[in-house]
């Protein structure tokens, strides 16, 4: 792998996110996704559900009735952050989530979720509730239909505009950085690590 070659690195980043999506191993299988709540920024790790590098797309799903859905309607502004100890490879995302709810993307994302995924979306009350007795809370199966948790199920579609990678080696590190602008021209440039 030829870290001192900025397309290499390019293919290697897209690489590691493509894997990610699918190899419950990786790092990147749960990056860490940021936004702003209220002004202060927030993170919470996300399960990667797909990787589109001709879109520069990432999808995560989450609850529609959680703060962070509120925001990102708002606000769309997010970043996206991995690291693999095992790769030493770090990627920080920037760019801005468009959340969908009850349309044909959710739709398609929710027919292709397993049986486990779904049951979350079905948990009365809904995300970041302050409740007395967290055990009330518990997924309770019996005689639930996980399909009605259609209605709290919302896709995350971050589209980002920045990509910086890092990578980690003893004879000096390697940081580069992909911008594109609004219409998708590419810039890239070599930082000091
Ligand atoms: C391994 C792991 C995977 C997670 N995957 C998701 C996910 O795919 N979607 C999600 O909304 N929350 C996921 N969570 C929970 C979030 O980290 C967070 O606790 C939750 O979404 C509430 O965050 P919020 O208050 O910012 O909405 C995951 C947590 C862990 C530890």
């Amino acid at each position: 792998m030829d870290f001192d070659n900025k397309a290499s690195v390019k293919i290697r980043a897209y690489d590691v996110l493509a894997d990610g999506v699918t190899n419950r191993d990786s790092l990147f299988h749960t990056p860490t996704f940021s936004n702003q709540l209220g002004g202060i920024i927030d993170s919470r790790v996300m399960v990667l559900r797909e990787f589109c590098d001709k879109e520069r797309l990432l999808r995560f799903h989450s609850d529609y009735r959680s703060n962070k859905i509120r925001e990102l309607i708002k606000d769309p502004s997010s970043a996206v952050l991995g690291y693999d100890p095992n790769l030493k490879i770090q990627i920080r995302l920037a760019g801005e989530t468009t959340v969908h709810h009850q349309d044909n993307i959710t739709k398609a994302a929710w027919e292709e979720s397993q049986h486990i995924s779904k049951k979350c979306y079905s948990v009365k009350d809904g995300s970041s509730k302050k409740v007395k007795n967290p055990s009330d809370y518990d997924f309770e199966l019996k005689g639930l239909d996980v399909e009605e948790g259609y209605a709290n199920f919302a896709v995350l579609k971050f589209n980002y505009c920045s990509m910086e990678f890092l990578y980690l080696q003893r004879s000096g590190h390697r940081r580069c950085k992909f911008e594109w602008s609004k219409n998708g021209v590419e810039k890239s440039f070599w930082l000091v690590p």
